[in-house]
């Protein structure tokens, strides 16, 4: 081989060395984020840019994954399909599958945070269900949008772009499951969704937000609220199903029938989403009253969206033996109910009372 060959065969394979150990260490720096993929509007499509009208989960996480300029510089990202529904259709089943997977791959070295694509309606239920059962302080975050894939300014890219940068963020460590949407980073315990359709949908309007991720730029102006995660004391190792909890609706001269039919239907523990400060009428009270006395839990919330339920303000839960939701939503307040009665069925009413107040 002559000498100028020689070289020129060696120069190659240094060069391609150098970019074999380039392309590595790219890859090296850059975090390993999971999507997991549950469907929703950020998954929908519809028939008219323009229209309103669309169907949720039609979108696979590939595609979505795809669709996002730049995306894949933030993390070296891996897309799973766990369903593919509207979060209207979200079910304990569901929340099971997505919290055991997590803590799986939490688990891993090479998994440094979790991202979740939902539906809107229901993402604060699935968030706060992982925020008490994932057992990792690594970064999980949720994603949604409020129009479909196909809408005109489609607001799903930018905020499965800013969920992969929060979850791919050293700053997200220990911050509990999170709801990344319309550049604000909520935490589960605070965030709300407070109006039926615009962007600006997701609020917190207890605690305020706890951040901000402005086209991947991080940043957080608090700790979340609450005991989450790794100082849970809920798991959902084992677990196949959760007890049965029933939403009630206060309202003037509400009937007692309804809730008297959830127990009969085998509810073990009964939310009322009472009026003002979780109040309802005296029928309702003497309903709460006969059923605590059998064992079953009933706790107040209340259907107004923001403030706390007073323990003692014109209902003294001792005298009903029910249990005041604290800042809990009725949603989030079944979500605790339905794991406290998993974990122990004769949990005591003090003992719910303080899981009210410090999840
Ligand atoms: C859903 O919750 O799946 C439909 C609504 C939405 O995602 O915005």
């Amino acid at each position: 081989m002559k000498r100028r060959q020689f070289f020129k065969i060696f120069l190659t394979a240094i060069l391609f060395v150098a970019f074999v150990s380039f392309v590595n260490a790219q890859n090296k720096v850059l975090p390993n984020v999971v999507v997991l993929a549950t469907g929703g509007t950020i998954a929908g499509t519809g028939e008219s840019a323009t229209g309103s009208s669309y169907t949720a989960g039609q979108v696979r996480i590939g595609e979505m994954i795809d669709a996002v300029p730049n995306i894949r510089k933030l993390a070296n990202l891996t897309g799973e399909q766990t369903a593919n529904v509207g979060s209207q259709d979200m079910s304990v089943e569901v929340w099971l599958i997505l919290a055991k997977r997590i803590n799986e791959l939490l688990a891993k070295d090479d998994v440094d945070g979790v991202v979740i694509t939902h539906g809107t309606d229901t993402q604060e239920e699935t968030a706060f269900f992982l925020n008490l059962t994932v057992k990792s302080d690594k970064p999980v975050v949720m994603v949604s949008a409020m129009r479909s894939s196909t809408a005109l300014s489609a607001d799903g890219p930018l905020n499965l772009y800013n969920g992969v940068a929060v979850a791919a963020s050293p700053l997200s460590k220990g911050m509990g499951v999170m709801v990344a949407i319309n550049d604000a980073i909520h935490s589960a315990h605070a965030v709300k969704k407070m109006l039926t359709t615009p962007v600006h949908a997701f609020m917190s309007p207890e605690h305020g937000q706890l951040g901000t991720v402005n086209f991947g730029q991080v940043e957080f102006f608090h700790k979340p609220h609450g005991i989450h995660t790794i100082n849970s004391e809920f798991s959902v190792d084992g677990v196949t199903e959760l007890p049965r909890v029933d939403i009630v609706y206060g309202c003037a001269d509400m009937s007692t029938d309804l809730i008297d039919i959830m127990v009969k239907a085998g509810a073990k523990g009964i939310i009322i989403a009472g009026v003002g400060d979780g109040n309802m009428n005296a029928g309702t009270l003497e309903a709460a009253k006969r059923i605590t006395a059998t064992g079953i839990h009933v706790v107040r919330a209340s259907r107004i969206p923001v403030g706390t339920v007073l323990i003692e303000g014109e209902v003294v839960d001792e005298d009903y033996g029910t249990v005041s939701s604290d800042e809990l939503n009725p949603q989030k307040a079944r979500v605790l109910l339905m794991l406290a009665l998993q974990k122990d069925k004769n949990i005591s009413r003090e003992k719910l009372q303080e899981l009210m107040i410090n999840y």
